[in-house]
């Protein structure tokens, strides 16, 4: 099965609000909850909400407001369960 992208914005606003921080915690999440073999982590060019603190993007979705503080947050109850659905074999 080819795995699906999971982009964290690059751009340099988002640098400046700590994406290297954020980085590492991501792999941990993405290994803790069994996503390597179907989740692709990808840097991307700026996504354009650069006021809206780091952002990531699954598909068509887009997660913003992204801190090295609270990304576990996030990740566990916005990007996951996004990630879930999306990856579930079909009925
Ligand atoms: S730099 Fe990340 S959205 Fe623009």
């Amino acid at each position: 099965m080819a795995k699906e992208n999971l982009f964290l914005c690059m751009g340099s606003a988002c640098h400046q609000m700590g994406v290297y921080d954020v980085l590492p915690q991501l792999q941990t999440l993405i290994k803790d909850h069994d996503l390597e073999d179907t989740v692709e982590l990808k840097g991307s060019f700026c996504l354009e909400t650069c006021s809206q603190g780091i952002v990531m993007k699954f598909q068509d979705k887009r997660f913003c407001g992204i801190s090295p503080q609270n990304v576990d947050t996030v990740f566990t109850e916005k990007i996951l369960p996004v990630v879930q659905a999306a990856l579930a074999p079909a009925p």
